[in-house]
């Protein structure tokens, strides 16, 4: 074989494995809870500059504290960790893309049910 043509080869096996490497599957809930999906369960894949992405939404209840109220997973590109405040409600939104299906284990955080 020409040499030109295995180098060809040996880079486009690279990129791929590369490529391969960097898709990671998120899951996407609508109503997410102890680890288990309620309502429009489904998967999606990310790729460069997406992330999985987790929301938590809380409440602010009539004690003057905010409340786990929901979570949403899904994939997002400007995925950030941030809080958002809208009123009365809180989002708090986390992202990973280490493995698949790492956005389950963001959902509800122990930080969160101490309050
Ligand atoms: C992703 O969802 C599709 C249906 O939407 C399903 O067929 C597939 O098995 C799921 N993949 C994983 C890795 O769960
Ligand atoms: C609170 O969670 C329920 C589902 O448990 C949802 O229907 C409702 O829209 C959520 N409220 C807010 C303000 O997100």
């Amino acid at each position: 074989m020409n040499k030109f043509l295995l180098i060809l080869l040996l880079l486009g096996f690279f990129s791929l494995v590369i490529f391969q490497a960097q898709a990671v599957v998120c899951m996407v809930c609508k109503n997410f809870k102890r680890g288990n999906c309620l309502i429009g369960k489904d998967n999606c894949t990310v790729e460069y500059g997406f992330g999985c992405r987790t929301r938590n939404f809380f409440l602010f209840n009539q004690r003057n504290k905010w409340v786990h109220n929901h979570t949403e997973l899904d994939c997002y590109s400007h995925c950030s960790f941030n809080h958002m405040y809208l009123g009365h409600l809180k989002v708090s939104s986390h992202c990973c893309k280490d493995k698949d299906f790492c956005n389950k284990y963001l959902g509800n955080l122990p930080k969160t049910r101490l309050n």
